[in-house]
């Protein structure tokens, strides 16, 4: 069987999409400030196009995909490349990640179409707060969540980025909002990822406080959960909420990373804290044939780097989150 593996000895079995860079909110650490075109422009990988790249990855051994954004769910006919990508040979697992404002409407498809996992982002449970942080509606938001699981997805995760003095004083209300709804959740440290994350991060807060606050109120049992992704779980005892610590700056996980990350207009990224890339669309469009497309992925995985450099060089990303969607 193929297999992608780096310099470093990682297998690259999942692939990061993001579908489009637009949104619908306006998180303070992702989005470039007054960004409302949500035209959707030639450069784009085409469904055709995206589904040829997914397939060239699965037959090198990828076996997982990831939609996200920007905010997935606001490129047009999402389900339809959903479907297209769950039936491919050898992927195994289709998942996404998404703010939920839409997701009241498109759960049901969503399922069907193949999709077993969903990510949330959620960083707080006050509507004012919700509307300071994304400039949206949290009702919708809790809507979404609210299909989804009606819709039987799996655990459903909720990510929470934990930021000083805007909502870390939440943290133990999400716990709680976690055990009654049976959702997994995630804490996430503000990374650098372009202007609107370096502003951002005068707001990081080390996860480790986190964790050491929450052990006051919780019995946390370490250990519980080890896989593919970057988040290191603990179990809260007496309840079956797991919550996941997704540490890059205060302890990073890059000597585990399995992944590499598609753009909308069809540029790798080897790794999502450093610029190297592969631009993809014009070998597609110069009509590369697909074992050249597989040569060309395997090329691009060898230029994959050791790690991020988000502590020593927090300027040197200048791309934003919302350009490959974290
Ligand atoms: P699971 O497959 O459910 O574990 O998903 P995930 O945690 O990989 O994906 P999700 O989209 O929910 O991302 C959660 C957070 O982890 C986001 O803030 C991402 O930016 C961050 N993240 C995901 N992959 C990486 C990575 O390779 N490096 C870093 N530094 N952060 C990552
Ligand atoms: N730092 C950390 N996480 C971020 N996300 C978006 N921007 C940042 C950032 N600068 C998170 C979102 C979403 C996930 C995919 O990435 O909250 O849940
Ligand atoms: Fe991998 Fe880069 Fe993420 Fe580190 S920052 S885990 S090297 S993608």
């Amino acid at each position: 069987m193929h297999t992608l593996t780096d310099r470093f000895n990682r297998r690259i079995e999942y692939v990061r999409l993001s579908v489009t860079d637009r949104c619908d909110l306006r998180c303070s650490y992702c989005m470039p400030r007054g960004f409302k075109d949500f035209s959707e422009p030639e450069e784009w990988l085409t469904f055709a196009e995206i589904e040829r790249v997914i397939a060239a990855f699965a037959r090198l051994g990828v076996r997982r995909v990831r939609l996200t954004g920007g905010e997935p769910l606001v490129r047009r006919n999402l389900p339809e490349l959903a479907r297209q990508l769950a039936s491919l040979p050898g992927i195994e697992d289709l998942s996404l990640s998404t703010n939920a404002t839409r997701l009241s409407k498109h759960a049901t498809t969503l399922r069907a179409a193949g999709v077993s996992r969903i990510n949330v982002s959620l960083d707080t449970l006050r509507p004012e707060r919700f509307k300071t942080i994304t400039g949206g509606k949290l009702d919708k938001v809790i809507e979404g969540l609210l299909a989804a699981k009606a819709a039987g997805f799996g655990p459903i995760k909720i990510n929470m980025v934990v930021m000083r003095g805007v909502n870390d004083d939440e943290v133990e209300d999400m716990v709680q909002f976690c055990i009654d709804h049976d959702f997994t959740l995630r804490f996430i440290e503000t990374m650098p990822m372009g202007e609107t994350g370096r502003e951002a991060s005068s707001q990081y807060l080390d996860l480790q406080t986190v964790k050491a606050r929450l052990s006051q109120r919780f019995e946390l049992i370490p250990g519980v959960m080890p896989g593919g992704g970057p988040a290191r779980y603990v179990q809260v005892a007496g309840t079956d909420l797991r919550i996941g610590f997704i540490t890059p700056i205060s302890q990073h996980f890059c000597e585990t990373c399995n992944r590499v990350r598609l753009s909308a207009e069809g540029t790798l990224y080897l790794c999502l804290g450093q610029e190297d890339k592969l631009e993809l669309r014009p070998l597609l469009r110069g009509g590369i044939d697909d074992a050249g497309l597989e040569q060309a992925l395997r090329d691009a995985v060898d230029l994959k780097p050791e790690k991020h450099e988000f502590r020593e060089r927090p300027g040197k990303v200048v791309r934003f989150m919302s350009m490959t969607g974290g």
